[in-house]
């Protein structure tokens, strides 16, 4: 390039390096893209030496328009260069920055829920028959009229049925009003011996109050066997509340009447608080007892209902109240918290 003016390659030369430095010292790619008029526009130091081009003559210019390409485009790649790299750093810098560590615990962790009380008590119930050999049967909660009162006795015209203030559905269907049809069941699809609990939701036309509610539940217990008596009933009931409330508490039935157990008893456990010394207590009113179900023998009409010999063998059943077990349990004067689900009412029971 000897015949280049000289002052023109110098000038070359310089605006040359003073961009690739300018590149280089570019911080960051927005450093960088701020430079970019500067050093590649139109009007930057090494695109400007093309308009002196036309001082030169016309031997010289090719050279120097060369020259002047050359030292753009060295300049283009060192830019494009810078900003691969720069590109790449600030990539990797966000990645590392944004990584989530899926394995942290959350920031605010969610609020964990409990068992219901009435759920609670159900399995302790349930609990201690299955230890005592019960297995767990269930039924519809929309069951027949048939299976409800007929097969257990209770006529059309039975009085008992007024007792049992029934929601009826279309089809000859109602809404059970106790868990005693489960027994029908399990028996018309069992053969004996049957030693089955059922605990579940029944419903009752009634007002709420504090021991009142339009659904409930039970826990229906059915044994049948060769020779199985009274003495069974009774020891059966007084262990189950032995372990639920204490060892030395006793167990009083009283006579009742139900359309399918004869005898029929209502069943009481000792009050555990005051065991009937106090007659101002909550628990018992004074009387030193508490109702908790109902009992009996199986008539032998409701064992003949299901194809069962009555001559052979012999049942008990009882139905426990657990919304009675809940309240008993936990000192509660009225059910409707177990229903109303004030999460500060259920939070105690985490
Ligand atoms: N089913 C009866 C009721 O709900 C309770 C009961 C069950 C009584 C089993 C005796 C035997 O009132």
């Amino acid at each position: 390039m000897t015949s280049l003016d000289s002052s023109l390659e110098s000038n070359l030369k310089d605006a040359e390096d003073q961009a690739i430095s300018a590149i280089a010292s570019a911080a960051d790619l927005k450093a960088l893209e701020a430079l970019k008029p500067e050093i590649l526009g139109k009007k930057s130091p090494i695109r400007s030496l093309m308009k002196r081009l036309g001082e030169l003559t016309p031997e010289e210019r090719p050279a120097a328009g060369q020259a002047i390409n050359g030292a753009a485009i060295r300049v283009e790649q060192a830019y494009a260069a810078r900003h691969e790299k720069l590109s790449g750093e600030a990539m990797a810098e966000r990645i590392q920055k944004e990584t989530i560590d899926v394995t942290l615990p959350g920031s605010s962790p969610l609020p964990r829920g409990s068992v219901h009380p009435l759920v609670r008590t159900l399995d302790e119930m349930v609990r201690v028959f299955v230890s005592m050999g019960y297995e767990v049967a269930t039924g519809p909660e929309v069951e027949s009229e048939y299976n409800n009162f007929d097969a257990l006795n209770i006529a059309a015209s039975h009085p008992a049925r007024d007792m049992h203030d029934t929601f009826y559905l279309p089809g000859g269907l109602i809404l059970r009003t106790h868990t005693s049809p489960v027994q029908v069941r399990h028996m018309l699809s069992h053969k004996p011996p049957v030693a089955i609990i059922s605990p579940g939701r029944v419903y009752r036309v009634d007002d709420v109050d504090a021991t009142h509610s339009p659904v409930f539940h039970q826990l229906e217990g059915l044994y049948v066997d060769r020779e199985v008596s009274l003495a069974h009933l009774k020891g059966t009931l007084q262990e189950f509340l032995r372990t639920m409330f204490g060892a030395g508490l006793s167990t009083r039935f009283r006579p009742s009447y139900f359309p399918f157990t004869e005898p029929s008893a209502e069943v009481d456990v000792q009050c555990f608080v005051c065991r009937g010394t106090q007659k101002s207590c909550r628990v018992c009113k004074g009387t030193g007892w508490i109702e908790v179900g109902g009992a009996g023998m199986v008539h032998p009409k409701v064992l003949e209902n299901v194809g069962y010999d009555s001559n052979e063998v012999s049942g008990f059943a009882f139905g426990l109240g657990v919304e009675r077990f809940t309240m008993l349990k936990y000192g509660l004067s009225s059910m409707r918290p177990l229903y109303e689900n004030d999460v500060r009412f259920l939070r105690q029971f985490a």
